[in-house]
């Protein structure tokens, strides 16, 4: 049987992995206070009710540890040690300089000389190393008349603001339910975590938009170059997908697939 206990190891194992640095300061004042609880849990083994509150309570100290309270300013990107779950290592902080929070080149219109009329450029942890640690990036999107960003899905949540022209934006809930509206200058849209979404231009006029999302380095699916412009044999993606051979085989062409 899982226990509150094991619970509580997963909240953790869970918050190690965010996109935050890890806080050795904050892991250990974490782990004490573990100690401490769990020790006390043990004396309240008749009391169902106490156990619960301290649970919240202790959930709540972990995620205020973990999420919002820092014990340093800023953890600009060493791009000379590799990358890791939680980011990249701090650069020396003698060595950072302003630049390193600056992030120019939004004011101009991105290349939407492809197949889906569609250009994203951005600030990430790549682009702005002063990002990193902080659980923020912050893109351009631009989107030719009758051009899309095709369904995708990244780690985290990302809010759209239109800037210029009509977009149809839209996502998909576990549930297979859709929400989705057409957005003019001004409208905000929010895509919660890790679900299915899209934006297409509708309107006869280039779309410019700006999006952000709460990681420095968000990651990017795009479903049907997922699908279509892997290496599996295309008798396994007619399989797990239910479109027939002929149809694999002309999608594998548009996206670059093998076998
Ligand atoms: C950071 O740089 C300063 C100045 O070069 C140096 O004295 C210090 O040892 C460095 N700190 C670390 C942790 O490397
Ligand atoms: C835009 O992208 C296309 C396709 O990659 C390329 O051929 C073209 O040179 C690019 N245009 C500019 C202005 O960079």
């Amino acid at each position: 049987m899982r226990t509150t206990h094991d619970e509580l190891l997963d909240a953790e194992d869970a918050m190690v992995f965010d996109d935050q640095p890890l806080d050795t300061a904050a892991l250990t004042h974490t782990i004490c206070w573990r100690v401490a609880v769990w020790s006390r849990l043990h004396t309240l083994k008749n009391s169902y009710n106490m156990i619960l509150k301290l649970f919240i309570a202790f959930s709540f100290l972990i995620s205020a540890s973990y999420g919002q309270i820092s014990v340093v300013d800023f953890c600009v990107a060493d791009y000379s040690v590799a990358n890791g779950p939680a980011g990249y290592s701090c650069k020396n902080a003698s060595k950072v300089i302003t630049d390193d929070f600056i992030f120019t080149g939004l004011g101009v219109k991105g290349n939407t000389s492809n197949f889906f009329k569609v250009a994203v450029n951005g600030a990430f942890d790549l682009t702005l190393p002063g990002l990193n640690g902080l659980g923020l990036s912050l893109f351009r999107l631009d989107i030719d008349v009758g051009g899309v960003v095709p369904i995708h899905t990244h780690r985290v949540s990302e809010v759209i603001i239109v800037m210029e022209g009509t977009i149809i934006a839209g996502f998909i809930g576990s549930d297979n339910t859709a929400y989705f509206k057409t957005l003019n200058k001004g409208d905000v849209m929010v895509f919660p975590q890790s679900l299915l979404h899209f934006q297409v231009n509708v309107g006869n006029i280039p779309a410019l938009a700006f999006v952000s999302l709460n990681s420095p380095n968000p990651g990017f699916q795009f479903i049907s170059a997922s699908l279509f412009a892997n290496n599996l044999p295309s008798s396994i993606v007619e399989k797990i997908t239910l479109i027939d051979k002929d149809q694999v085989k002309k999608l594998k062409s548009i996206f670059g697939g093998t076998n």
